[in-house]
């Protein structure tokens, strides 16, 4: 029996959406735990308003297929599991552990936005396939930034702690 390849297409978006909403969520979280760090906070805050816009863009995505907000709801939860895996923990190299963790969470993005590509492609969903594009290079510049920064954020990490400066966040 043939697959309903347009019911899973659907689940995909939905997943990406409950994705940026848990983002948003982690962004928000990270913005507070980031004073010593003012361009990584900084930059947090820009990501966040690009997050919430993505999360706008794919729900717009979905409405056109026909989804309720209901059903957008449902993905949220399904996220959150995986979004345990990078929130929590608190260690006292929470900041150097927070880069790992956000720049480990772009690249799942990456992957995610790079799937949906394809399949809006396959599906002939040209509206789709074009925000996911654009979203796409969003997350490639931010785990771009994280990857260029975080051995500065490192660096300055273990200068403090050294100095018995605020080095943990
Ligand atoms: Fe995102």
């Amino acid at each position: 029996m043939a697959t309903n390849t347009r019911e899973e297409y659907i689940d995909w978006i939905r997943d990406a959406h409950g994705m940026e909403m848990q983002a948003a969520k982690l962004l928000e979280s990270q913005i507070g735990r980031v004073d010593s760090y003012p361009e990584l906070k900084a930059k947090f805050k820009e990501h966040l308003e690009v997050t919430r816009r993505q999360a706008e863009r794919l729900e717009s995505c979905l409405k056109r297929h026909g989804e309720d907000t209901s059903t957008i709801k449902d993905a949220m939860g399904k996220m959150a599991g995986v979004m345990q895996t990078f929130g929590g923990l608190f260690p006292t190299d929470e900041v150097v552990k927070t880069g790992i963790a956000s720049y480990t969470f772009e690249n799942m993005e990456i992957s995610s936005y790079s799937v949906l590509i394809g399949a809006a492609e396959h599906f002939g969903d040209a509206e789709t396939a074009r925000i996911c594009t654009d979203i796409l290079r969003e997350e490639e510049e931010m785990a771009g930034w994280l990857k260029s920064n975080i051995p500065n954020v490192t660096h300055q990490f273990l200068s403090r702690a050294e100095t018995g400066g605020p080095a943990k966040r």
